[in-house]
């Protein structure tokens, strides 16, 4: 279904989120004929460059980040006569004016302003927005993270932001939140009565969360290295989707029933007493190692400044929720750069039998685990215990009920970019993170940040390619539980 004509100015559009995330999901979306052919985008950035030359720029950016099949020379030329280029200089006075004569020209069209830039600009950018004029109802900011690195440097951006857009025109964006599995979360315990009922701290034993990447800082160490795995990924995309698979059911899937059911969630994280920090938190940093049969540098020299940094690339650690559904149930969340392999997967384990009726030689004694897997093979396991076949007795095996959403859908997934775009456009911001949602998420985190402050340590090291430091693994073994990837399977 197309969605309304709108003008997407995107600021930033020099920027390597521009050129590998938004570009493509934009393209995916006219290709599908969801974009009207009336809708423009406007790019926009501090340099100069004649239109042609941008042109060229997004069509060398969409040859690398689409794969060949799904680009075709009409499709690029209809997709590139969409992009209008100027050069606005978002912080400063430059260019405004030309920006408004553009956009004045269809003044009742849907407006999103994408900020694909540096935060410490979103406040000057939403302000010269105001000064020109430039904000009608029909506009929306969308905000990329990082949304500060604590909370008093989050409320700062979204005060400057709130100044100038109602929250019901800020768009923030995590891309976890557009990504087909995720949004499977709400399907998979909203959708299917069995699984609800089995949803609380009587039948779970715990849960775990694991991103796990192979890449490395990405050439991004600039900004990596002043803000670490914490607050890169586990305060936002991981207690996002701690967030779905912990909230209450919403009472509809409209923006605020669902991001209220996710606040509470967030206000129900237990902070960790700073006594506690050492044995509940692990900051890991990868040195020199090797994935996949390739050797790889470690993260100082992927920093390239030759300075020794104390940020951590891997973070391991054990939460609680103050919630009665989850009443002492603890949730085990990690994640890291340069991990064995690119694996994102929740895993919710059972509660074991007090008794078993089968003698203990006969099987290799496994609980009942649901795995949901967001990344590769996306899909849903149930791990259970059966026989197996044989006249040699009872002998028992860990087997799964097994969900490949690529062999049931046979279909492309597109990305989350792409989802969420045209929510923006539709004016749906129920994947969209709401301000107090951020800051509550923030909240928490500090207090984790400011216990590894007052006792600053080093981050363990771990060689590229394994699971993160050691003392990761006995995190979760010293409350006898095993993480998943350990398990034979
Ligand atoms: C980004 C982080 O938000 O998410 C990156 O800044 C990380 O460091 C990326 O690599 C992971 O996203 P995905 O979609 O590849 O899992």
């Amino acid at each position: 279904i197309p969605v309304a004509s709108f003008d997407g100015v995107v600021f930033g559009a020099t920027g390597d989120l521009t050129m590998r995330k938004l570009l493509p999901a934009l393209y995916y979306r006219f290709r599908d004929r969801q974009i009207p052919e009336t809708s423009r985008i406007i790019a926009a950035a501090r340099s100069h460059h004649p239109e042609a030359e941008y042109r060229g720029m997004a069509e060398a950016a969409l040859r690398r980040h689409v794969p060949e099949a799904d680009l075709d020379a009409d499709t690029i030329a209809g997709f590139l006569s969409l992009v209008t280029y100027v050069a606005v200089d978002g912080a400063g006075e430059e260019g405004w004016s030309d920006l408004s004569r553009l956009l004045g020209e269809r003044p009742d069209q849907v407006r999103s302003y994408y900020l694909a830039t540096s935060p410490s600009l979103y406040g000057k950018i939403c302000r010269n927005l105001a000064t020109h004029d430039l904000i009608t109802p029909q506009s929306r900011v969308v905000l990329e993270k990082p949304i500060g690195h604590d909370l008093t440097s989050a409320r700062a951006i979204n005060d400057q932001v709130g100044r100038v857009f109602p929250e019901s025109q800020i768009f923030r964006i995590d891309h976890y939140l557009g990504k087909e599995t995720v949004q499977n979360l709400l399907a998979l315990r909203f959708a299917n009565t069995i699984f609800e009922r089995l949803w609380n701290a009587d039948v779970i034993d715990h849960v775990q969360i694991t991103v796990a990447e192979t890449v490395g800082v990405e050439g991004r160490g600039g900004y990596y290295d002043t803000s670490g795995a914490l607050r890169d990924m586990l305060q936002n995309h991981m207690l996002q989707l701690l967030c779905l698979l912990a909230m209450e059911s919403p009472l509809s899937l409209d923006a605020d029933a669902v991001r209220d059911e996710k606040l509470k969630v967030l206000r129900a994280l237990k902070p960790i007493p700073a006594h506690e920090i050492p044995a509940r938190t692990v900051r890991g940093q990868y040195g020199p190692g090797a994935i996949g049969g390739q050797a790889v540098p470690g993260y100082a020299e992927d920093l390239g400044t030759g300075a020794r940094s104390l940020t951590e690339t891997f973070v391991a650690l054990r939460l609680e929720l103050m919630m009665p559904r989850w009443a002492g149930v603890p949730f085990y969340l990690r994640t890291g750069k340069r991990l064995p392999q690119k694996m994102s997967e929740i895993v919710v384990q059972f509660r074991s039998s007090p008794f078993s009726i089968f003698p203990p030689e006969s099987f290799a004694r496994e609980p009942n685990r649901l795995v949901i897997r967001l990344q590769p093979q996306e899909g849903i396991k149930l791990e259970m215990m059966t026989k197996e076949p044989g006249p040699g007795g009872m002998r028992l095996r860990p087997t799964g009920l097994d969900i490949s959403f690529e062999e049931t859908f046979n279909q492309r997934y597109p990305d989350a970019y792409e989802r969420l775009l045209m929510d923006v456009v539709r004016g749906n911001a129920t994947l969209f993170m709401r301000r107090d949602e951020v800051e509550a998420a923030w909240a928490w985190a500090d207090g984790v940040l400011q216990a590894w402050a007052d006792r600053p340590e080093p981050p363990r090291p771990y060689p590229a390619g394994t699971w993160g430091p050691t003392a990761a693994i006995a995190l979760i073994e010293r409350d006898g539980r095993t993480w998943h990837e350990n398990l034979p399977t």
